[in-house]
């Protein structure tokens, strides 16, 4: 078989690595990848968002499955060009990757079919969004701009003066481009946050291992919002009580959900969930892997995870039976010093040597590419490295070990990944 992965972060460098340890394949392809992805697949110098460049590639080399690791082109609606040109492809069509791409469809979803989530309003209008808020909102509140914005168009606002600037910067000053032509106003949650991913093939869902992201840029969950600085999996906070609920009133409620709006979801759908007082809520959904959950929770994966996608595809997951690892695994993510603002690339990184033949650590890189033979930071976050253990706590001691075998100029990192394993242990 050969599969072209497409994407270029570390989620995709772990999809390639799951997908290559399949016996069926003998090629990948990913475009546009990056230096590590480059061990393994060969990269080709296609954006993801050229799709008909894409499928042309597809059809010339006769690949056999695409499978689309980013958020941007299935919004954009890859899957429809792919499949319209009758290429098999592993992802949601346009229609049914909106739960990701416009939270207040998302919203309105879950508000139709009773699928637990925050209090919400939608806004078209900044002036009625002001008014809103001036009358009859409790603070903290949440306002979301409505489209994909790099995970960055979420504002918490501690009070109204917050909130106005909030509504000035997403929908008149439009920060984040269109997206923000919409805006949900949203109820502020307390609670742990899980991230639940699963495989959907239109109305069977089969869920995941649990794993917890670390958004903020800096220890103690100080800082601006990242992308994610680390991860770990299983979450000690997701129990087996919290999974019954959420399979009987969040998962097969959106599957089912999708399918009655005339959207059957196929691919992955990432439920980032917020464990409240009052029961499990959605705080969003994604509609593709998390980076870096998928980079914790894919090494811990035992199934054949092309059997898994063509399943999918197929509309015959219930006939998979998905199984994980007894162990855990910790991601800690290797930024650039000043990351997510501002930093410098291009610098050269040392050490991948010392992941040669050790079993339960992995490098996946993020933001790399060479230059005259040698590996340089390509981005603000460089590399994700994971080790697995026997449990959280050793997962996070390997983990942070295999961090100093790595070097470059500007390194940076959190040093609290996974600390919440000690103090779900206390609380035991
Ligand atoms: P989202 O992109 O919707 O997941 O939001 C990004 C982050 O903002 C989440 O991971 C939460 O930490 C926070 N957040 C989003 N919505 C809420 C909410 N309603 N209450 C509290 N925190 C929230
Ligand atoms: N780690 C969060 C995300 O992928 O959206």
């Amino acid at each position: 078989m050969k599969v072209l992965v497409v994407g270029s972060g570390g989620r995709e460098h772990a999809l390639c690595f799951s997908i290559s340890r399949c016996p069926e394949v003998e090629k990948i392809y990913c475009a546009p990848g990056n230096a590590g992805i480059a061990q393994l697949a060969q990269c080709v110098d296609i954006g993801a968002m050229e799709f008909d460049r894409l499928a042309d590639f597809a059809e010339e080399n006769k690949v056999d499955l695409t499978v689309v690791g980013m958020d941007d082109p299935l919004v954009g609606g890859i899957v429809d060009v792919f499949e319209s040109r009758g290429l098999r492809v592993f992802g949601p069509r346009k229609n049914a990757a909106i739960l990701e791409g416009s939270k207040a469809f998302s919203k309105d979803l879950m508000k139709k079919y009773n699928i637990p989530t925050a209090a919400y309003e939608n806004f078209q209008d900044p002036e009625k969004a002001l008014k809103y808020l001036r009358t009859q909102v409790k603070f903290p509140v949440v306002l979301k701009a409505d489209g994909l914005a790099l995970g960055k168009g979420v504002l918490i606002c501690n009070n109204l003066k917050e909130a106005e600037d909030g509504v000035k910067e997403i929908m008149e000053d439009k920060k984040f481009g269109s997206a923000g032509n919409t805006m949900v106003i949203e109820e502020f949650m307390t609670g742990r946050e899980v991230s639940v991913l699963s495989f959907v093939d239109g109305k069977t869902i089969k869920t995941m291992t649990s794993a917890q992201d670390h958004k903020r840029a800096q220890d103690g969950d100080k800082g601006l919002n990242t992308g994610g600085m680390g991860t770990f999996s299983p979450s000690p906070f997701y129990t087996e009580e919290v999974d019954q609920f959420c399979q009987k009133y969040i998962y097969q409620p959106t599957v089912d959900a999708m399918a009655s709006e005339g959207r059957p979801f196929k691919g992955i759908i990432f439920f980032g969930l917020m464990l409240t007082e009052d029961g499990p809520k959605v705080l969003e959904y994604n509609a593709r892997f998390g980076d870096p959950e998928a980079q914790v929770v894919l090494p811990r994966m035992k199934n054949n995870i092309v059997e898994v996608m063509e399943a999918c595809v197929d509309g015959t997951l219930d006939q998979i039976d998905l199984q994980f690892e007894d162990n855990a695994a910790v991601c800690v993510v290797l930024a650039s010093e000043g990351y997510p603002v501002k930093y410098e690339k291009g610098i050269p990184i040392h050490g991948f040597e010392n992941f040669k033949n050790k079993e339960g650590y992995y490098c996946f890189h993020a933001g790399t590419k060479e230059k005259d033979g040698q590996i340089v930071t390509n981005g603000g976050r460089v590399l994700g490295i994971t080790a697995t253990g026997k449990d959280l706590k050793e997962a996070r001691k390997n983990a942070y070990e295999a961090t100093e075998w790595i070097s470059f100029s500007n390194k940076y990192m959190r040093h609290d990944i996974g600390k919440a394993i000690d103090e779900a242990e206390s609380n035991c």
